[in-house]
């Protein structure tokens, strides 16, 4: 029997033990479809109270990995909750057993210690990786993901008995784990790290995310448009340069969607499961959906959703913008999110003066974003970039044509209607190329358009919904790229 292909996969979260966006959906479903072609993939991630609270540690693995001033570090082994497979969790009380967000309290402030506490996590992961690592397994590939583990490759770089191969992921090139140079002391990386401007150095201060672009053996981003967007000084958030110099290097590989998570036919979240044949059942969840939200009770009124961050990358201040002629032509919204305090406030504002045709939920649930995929007519996604994106993958399993903008894996995943007159026959939604607010308001009345031409409209919607959006084809090309690693 051949050797199975050992991938230990290090992530700051991983669905369903903690979530903040879709880093959280792709770590869980991705080593999930990894191991489902018989690779041996486990996951590494830190012990935060909400993941300890969510796995059953009794007669797990218990190792002593390291001595910091607060206490050892401890490595615990889990199994992912419904699936089986191994996950190591790393255990220290002062850097993560905490109230609040997994890179934030409850307030909204950084966590001041962040730097050591995804230090700790790369460097578990280096430690993991090396020919003297503890277990008894050991990876052949150590893939990272975001800054939060780019430091494992540096490790790696600079250990005596490096093992295994290195593959960084960029889900989101915005946030690069930059830190104070001094810290370079308290992380366990040579001095000669922050010498040499080709370590880990950045603009005098220390960069996580620059660590794993510049040493990982292969780096990956979520979207083949998004690889090479980020060339560009535009999208490339000063680390352009770099990945123009490792550019051979860098692959972008579309992000798969959880299809048992996110189906129509079988999701217990909505009132009434439904197919491509039975799109009429979408009536019930539109109706039930309208209710739970006081919204007014009209099947037959357009209902445009947003499901968010509410961060600058998403675009969505374009939408606020264009709220009061979209109330005008008597459309319905609804908003899922939290983030930008400005934009909660005008959001709210909104659901305040337009009772019945405004509805805004501020805060996370998963539930709601469920019935909220299968009740809307449309989904608003208007990004100014965007790596990947899953709602609106989300959206068109649903039946529900999104509306985005023209970048990233927006781009990769929509094909646009064109015009009523003239539509495309594979159409699956509507794009718009500038981040403008009149640009999203143009596409958003093409929308109606079809939207008033039933035929059509569902002609889209079952377009949306043949699509294969699931791992399977994605989770295969990993693999490919694990194997010529390991070969070169
Ligand atoms: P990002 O990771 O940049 O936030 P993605 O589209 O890749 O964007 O993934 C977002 C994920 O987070 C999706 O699973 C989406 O349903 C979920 N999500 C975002 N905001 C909320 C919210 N307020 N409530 C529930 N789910 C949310
Ligand atoms: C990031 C990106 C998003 C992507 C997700 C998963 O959060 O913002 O576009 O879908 O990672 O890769």
């Amino acid at each position: 029997m051949a050797k199975k292909l050992k991938v230990l996969f290090a992530t700051s979260e991983t669905h369903p033990l903690i979530k903040t966006g879709g880093l959280a959906d792709v770590s869980g479903a991705l080593p999930a479809a990894l191991n489902g072609l018989d690779l041996d993939v486990r996951i590494l991630i830190p012990g935060y109270t909400r993941v300890l609270e969510q796995m059953e540690l009794e007669n797990a693995l218990k190792v002593d990995l390291l001595y910091t001033p607060g206490g050892a570090v401890r490595l615990l082994e889990g199994k992912m909750p419904g699936q089986g497979f191994p996950v190591y969790v790393v255990d220290h009380a002062g850097l993560y057993h905490r109230d609040g967000g997994p890179y934030q309290g409850a307030a909204g402030h950084e966590w001041a210690d962040n730097a050591l506490r995804f230090g700790t996590l790369s460097y578990v992961a280096n430690l993991l990786s090396e020919q003297a690592s503890p277990l008894d397994w050991q990876p052949d590939i150590l893939h990272c993901n975001d800054w939060q583990t780019g430091l494992a490759p540096a490790y790696l770089h600079y250990s005596a008995t490096p093992r295994a191969r290195t593959v960084i992921t960029i889900h989101n090139l915005a946030y690069q784990g930059v830190f104070d140079i001094k810290l370079v002391d308290s992380l366990w990386l040579p001095p000669e790290a922050v010498r040499e401007i080709e370590g880990v150095e950045f603009h005098d201060q220390l960069s996580f995310l620059k660590a794993g672009l510049r040493f990982a053996d292969s780096i990956t981003t979520v979207s083949p448009t998004y690889a090479r967007e980020i060339q560009d000084p535009f999208f490339g958030c000063g680390l352009e340069g770099l990945l123009q110099h490792r550019f051979d290097r860098l692959e972008g590989i579309l992000n798969g969607i959880d299809t048992a998570d996110w189906d129509p036919r079988a999701d217990a979240h909505l009132v009434k499961n439904y197919t491509a044949r039975t799109l009429s059942n979408g009536v019930e969840n539109k109706r039930a959906l309208q209710q739970e939200l006081g919204l007014a009770q009209h099947p037959d009124v357009m209902l445009l959703g947003v499901i968010s961050r509410l961060a600058d990358q998403k675009g969505l201040d374009l939408f606020a913008d264009i709220v009061p002629e979209l109330l005008n032509d008597g459309v319905q919204i609804c908003l899922l999110g939290s983030g930008d305090p400005v934009l909660e406030g005008r959001f709210s504002e909104f659901a305040h003066k337009h009772l019945g045709q405004f509805a805004t939920y501020i805060g996370y649930n998963e539930r709601l974003a469920h019935r909220m995929e299968a009740g809307i007519d449309a989904f608003i996604m208007p990004s100014r970039y965007e790596p990947c994106g899953l709602n609106q993958m989300y959206s068109m399993a649903y039946g529900t044509p999104p509306i985005v903008r023209h970048t990233g894996g927006l781009a990769d995943s929509v094909v646009d209607a064109g015009s009523l007159e003239n539509m495309q026959s594979d159409a699956t939604g509507f794009v718009f190329e500038h981040a403008d607010a009149g640009a999203l308001l143009h596409a958003i009345r093409r929308a109606q358009a079809f939207y008033a031409d039933l035929d059509k409209w569902h002609k889209i919607q079952r377009n949306g919904m043949a699509c294969d959006f699931s791992w399977n084809a994605s989770a295969a090309h990993y693999v490919e790229l694990y194997e010529e690693l390991l070969r070169s």
